[in-house]
């Protein structure tokens, strides 16, 4: 396998997806059949589900809270951590996951395009920020408003919504000479053309997961392993 080298005039862009928590438990979106921990995308990850069903949307993202809590960073989200130590500001992390792991492991330099679980925000897009929420609710009555009057949401990027933050993504995408990618199949846009984005800037590009994502062509190296057997040690830092 070997190691990555990582010189003085190195910038590196990483960006994992759900792969790179199920050593911690977490399911992948994926895993089976499209579905995503028994349930259908379109019934709990959608505008409409939102606007048709907010108690669905509600009921899985308090699931999805409550075994987040239960989760802890393994050793992938530990050595990411370590190596954004190692590197300070040239190391800058887009994770595609909604869960806090990377945040628990040490991560600073990092954005969540696609929302956080622990927050909620109003679903009127009324302007006021979102807000920390890590209640696991039993009932839509439990559900709190907004000052403006509308029911708060999970805060999270549904699938038809605009990803989080894409403007400093960009940016960094434009400075990175390496991109590392974790766990993540490939199949969700826009995050899976950042490879592509990468390449045409002449950056060097590394997958690591257990099997190729559907735009393995666009690699310059893919890593075949576990994110928490394959990222300890993966990275030679050299100054
Ligand atoms: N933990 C979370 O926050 C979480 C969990 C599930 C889904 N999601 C959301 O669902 C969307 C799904 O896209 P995605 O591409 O991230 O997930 P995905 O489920 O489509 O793909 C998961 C990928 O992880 C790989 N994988 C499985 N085990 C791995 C391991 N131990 N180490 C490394 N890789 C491993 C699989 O081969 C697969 O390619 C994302 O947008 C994300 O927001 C988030
Ligand atoms: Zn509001």
């Amino acid at each position: 396998m070997g190691t990555i080298s990582i010189g003085a005039d190195d910038r590196v862009f990483v960006l994992t997806g759900a792969g790179i928590s199920a050593e911690s438990g977490l399911p992948t979106f994926r895993a089976e059949d499209g579905l995503w921990a028994g349930n259908r995308v379109e019934d709990v990850c959608t505008p409409e589900a939102l606007r048709n069903n907010p108690w669905r949307v509600w009921e899985f993202y308090s699931a999805r809270r409550a075994a987040g809590a239960k989760a802890e960073p393994n050793p992938a989200h530990f050595a990411l951590a370590e190596l954004e130590a190692q590197l300070g500001d040239r190391y800058f992390l887009c994770t595609q996951n909604v869960d806090d792991l990377h945040e628990r492991a040490g991560s600073t330099r990092l954005v969540h395009m696609h929302g956080e679980l622990n927050k909620a925000r109003c679903e009127r897009e009324c302007g006021r920020p979102p807000v920390e929420d890590r209640a696991i609710y039993r009932s839509l009555d439990e559900v709190g408003h907004c000052a403006c009057g509308g029911r708060m949401r999970p805060h999270i990027v549904f699938f038809g919504e605009i990803p989080l933050e894409m403007g400093r993504i960009e940016a960094e995408i434009d400075k990175a000479t390496l991109m590392v990618v974790v766990g993540t199949s490939g199949s969700v846009y826009p995050a899976a053309n950042f490879v592509h984005w990468a390449r045409q800037r002449g950056a060097r590009t590394v997958y690591v997961g257990p099997e190729a994502p559907l735009n393995a062509s666009a690699f310059t190296h893919v890593v075949k392993g576990n994110a928490g057997e394959v990222l300890p040690g993966l990275f030679a830092v050299t100054r």
